[in-house]
């Protein structure tokens, strides 16, 4: 979480530079932000809590400059406890993505230095200026870095020196190499406008950054490092809501373009992928949140098409299952950012092991990008609303692919997905006012689905609530009796998928019974059932039609919270890249 960006050059403007740079971030965080501009041998700060919108600078002109886009772990969000911070002498400048675990320890060998904050990045300011004195910028920053405890990016800015030293364990920090300027940043895309020279800093680096040089050290041993510079070629971010109202819903109606640009482009790589799970007999599909959910309906696709299991694991637990591991063991990392930290850690773990890895994965050249294996490219494009909606298809999408491949029905698998593509068209120009109009105020919803429209109902759920902050459990059908159905009361409001599947005759069952306990029903179908009190259409696109119900999910979270007044790019707490355990 949490956006960093600087510039060392001699565009007098350096400060406007960031802030659009940061604009460009904003996804990884935006409690916060903060620019800092060199003016005089001193660092001058402009900083705010909220979003950034139109806001302007309020800062001298200057060639160096940096700032930071803010998702608070330590300290609440105010305008003091926004990045960047600055030691006692304000020279010396910090932004940080990340967590000082041991900074209350710090804390207390700081006493002579002035505090302001209740942020755990301060102190690292404070321990640069101490060390400062002995030693150079770069030396004091890796001095400093060492003592450190947890994973984190730093950015130091010194002004006198006119000199940015970016550090990193854990959070992504990529530099970017101009003309006559050097530049940092969480992530590539921010840097393209810019330049298309990029480093990717790898763990345990420090960069020293200057307007004509940038030199790259081991962290460790202070031992300087070749410099290894990639062209990167993939297109500026689409950062423009075009005539859409939100980003939610461009993303959302990019769907089935996202999906003809696999059928175009992925054959080879889907094979090449499938190959690779046939000479595994154990495969971990990994992942967190929507992605988790994707590698769910995963091991449906592959145990009814394939009939191959697939072990979905979250995450943030996989760790517990690690001992579980072999030499034929393949794990599978889905993500659409590629920097969750919830699968960098386990994997950076399994490949010590010397365990085979591969990857869905959506930005190109993200951590999970360049340390696995062998990979799979989404290509769906940048995503920027904070839900995942076309990342989260474009998965569902290549793992059904897969499945087919696995069985060597690859061409099926194909005309398959075109037809979904065809229904997903329709789809999104569905009314479906009558249903919003309903849910939009109510406080609880459950939403139940069997086979592979369980981890359907898990991703709608999770759409409803991260969008529209409505109480929603998604459970499968069967499960619903063994508890949950005591919250079940007259007017629960409850949505049913209900495709025309093995599943359907058991969830229509499962709807009676929410029915007679007083639930109203939302049928989600092909056809209208006696039970539903409310019905949406989904046009059934056979095996794939979890990716249908996906898409009418995303629909309906989108639509509620428009009608709830609410920003659905981005919901509250919530950041982009998830970077923090
Ligand atoms: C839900 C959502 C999150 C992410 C999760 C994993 O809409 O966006 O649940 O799916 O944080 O993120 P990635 O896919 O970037 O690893």
């Amino acid at each position: 979480m949490c956006g960093i960006f600087g510039l060392v050059g001699s565009d007098k403007n350096a400060a406007s530079v960031v802030l659009e740079g940061l604009k460009c971030l904003e996804y990884r965080g935006y409690d916060s932000w903060g620019v800092g501009v060199a003016s005089n041998g001193q660092i001058k700060i402009d900083k705010h809590s909220g979003k950034i919108g139109n806001s302007l600078l309020n800062l001298p002109e200057g060639s160096f400059a940096f700032g930071h886009t803010r998702w608070a772990t330590h300290g609440k969000v105010t305008d003091i406890n926004a990045h960047p911070h600055l030691d006692c002498s304000g020279k010396i400048s910090v932004v940080h993505n990340g967590i000082i675990e041991n900074y209350q320890q710090l804390k207390l060998e700081l006493k002579n230095h002035r505090s302001i904050s209740e942020t755990d990045t301060e102190i690292f300011a404070h321990i640069v200026e101490d060390l400062r004195k002995k030693h150079s910028l770069k030396e004091a920053v890796r001095l400093g870095f060492l003592k450190l405890k947890g994973l984190s990016a730093f950015l130091v800015a010194e002004a006198d020196s006119e000199t940015l030293i970016a550090v990193k364990n854990g959070s992504p920090l990529v530099i970017g190499l101009g003309d006559k300027e050097n530049l940092v940043a969480s992530d590539a895309h921010s840097l393209i406008p810019l330049t298309r020279k990029i480093i990717f800093l790898e763990d345990g680096q420090l960069a020293e950054i200057t307007k004509n040089k940038v030199r790259i050290f081991d962290v460790q041993t202070g031992r300087e490092l070749e410099l290894k510079i990639e062209e990167v070629t993939f297109k500026a971010i689409e950062a423009e809501k075009e005539d859409y109202p939100h980003f939610m819903l461009k993303e959302i109606s990019e769907e089935p373009k996202v999906l003809e640009n696999i059928l175009l482009n992925l054959k080879e790589s889907i094979i090449k992928f499938t190959d690779s799970l046939k000479n595994h007999s154990k495969v971990y599909l990994v992942a967190s949140g929507s992605a988790y959910f994707a590698a769910l309906a995963g091991s449906y696709f592959f145990s009814k098409i394939a009939e191959k299991e697939l072990i979905p694991v979250a995450g943030s637990e996989f760790i517990y299952k690690e001992k579980f591991l072999d030499k034929n063991s393949l794990v599978v990392f889905l993500s659409q950012s590629g920097e969750t930290i919830d699968i960098i850690e386990p994997l950076k773990k399994i490949k010590e092991k010397g365990i085979q890895t591969a990857a869905l994965v959506n930005v190109f050249g993200s951590t999970l990008y360049r340390l696995v294996d062998e990979k799979i490219w989404l290509e769906a494009g940048p995503e920027i609303a904070v839900v995942s909606t076309k990342a989260m298809i474009a998965k569902l999408a290549v793992l059904g692919l897969s499945a087919f491949s696995f069985n060597s029905k690859y061409e099926a698998g194909e005309k398959l997905l075109s037809q979904t593509i065809s229904n997903m068209k329709d789809i999104l120009k569905q009314n479906l006012d009558e249903v919003v109009n309903f849910l939009h105020d109510k406080e609880h919803i459950y939403v139940i689905g069997r086979g592979i429209s369980y981890p359907v109902s898990l991703e709608a759920a999770l759409k409803l609530k991260e969008a529209c902050y409505i109480h929603t459990e998604g459970f499968s059908g069967g499960e619903l009796k063994h508890g949950a159905i005591a919250l079940v009361d007259k007017g629960t409001p409850c949505i049913i998928f209900a495709p025309k599947d093995e599943s359907f005759d058991s969830v229509i069952s499962n709807a009676m019974e929410i029915k007679a306990r007083g639930g109203i029903i939302i049928g989600l179908s092909e056809e209208r059932n006696e039970v539903f009190d409310h019905f949406i259409e989904v046009k059934e696109s056979g095996d794939l039609t979890a990716i249908n119900n996906i898409l009418i999910s995303q629909l309906l979270a989108y639509k509620i919270a428009i009608k709830k007044g609410l920003d659905p790019d981005k919901p509250r707490n919530l950041a982009k890249s998830v970077t923090v355990k």
